[in-house]
């Protein structure tokens, strides 16, 4: 879960202001550097991964982590994540998916569309467990970024396994402090 959804889902419990914690890098996400641009690769159930419209998976084989996010089939689904960037500028996402059916399109956003938006077409790789990667580049602004790809077919997004970032210090947005707060308070 994501800063965000915490923000949008907190008509819930009053916390006190002591217990704020501010976000972290994340040592979680796997992750090399070369300059100042690194790559981290976002797994499901780890730091930067917010949320999926849909179940996170492990029957279809051949995925890297826990498993994969595998959205209901149908339009507006979407799979979203959460990543720092120490400064602004081009990023590269690169999504490893699977699909055994039909291309899959979706839009992807930055921020909202702040930081724009643009198609992306996840096309057939041969079967459920047959996986590929899909790249695009996008901009990220200095601090905290919400990328989010959302469904534009009635048939869901691709199965997603992974997303590997690569930009100017980015790092994945770790909430597992925050997470544990909840648990204890049983928020
Ligand atoms: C199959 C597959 C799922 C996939 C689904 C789909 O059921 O096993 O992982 O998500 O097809 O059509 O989206
Ligand atoms: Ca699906
Ligand atoms: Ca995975």
């Amino acid at each position: 879960m994501c800063i965000r959804d915490r923000i949008s889902s907190s008509a819930a419990p009053v916390v006190s202001s002591s217990s704020v914690i501010i976000p972290s890098s994340s040592s979680v996400a796997s992750s090399s550097e070369s300059g100042n641009v690194n790559t981290i690769i976002l797994q499901e159930n780890q730091a930067g991964f917010c949320a999926v419209d849909g179940t996170i998976d492990s029957n279809n084989m051949g995925f890297s982590g826990d498993g994969f996010a595998n959205t209901d089939n149908a339009e507006g689904q979407s799979i979203s994540w959460q990543v720092n960037a120490q400064t602004s500028g081009p990023a590269t996402l690169e999504f490893r998916f699977a699909n055994g059916g039909d291309p899959r399109s979706g839009d992807l956003s930055v921020n909202s569309g702040a930081n724009g938006t643009q198609p992306v077409t996840l096309a057939n790789t041969g079967g459920w467990t047959d996986w590929a990667t899909e790249s695009v580049t996008v901009d990220l602004v200095q601090g905290l970024n919400n990328i989010k790809v959302t469904a534009t077919s009635d048939q869901g997004l691709a199965n997603i396994d992974s997303l590997t970032v690569t930009g100017a210090g980015v790092s994945a947005v770790s909430y597992t402090h925050l997470r544990a707060h909840e648990t204890s308070l049983h928020l």
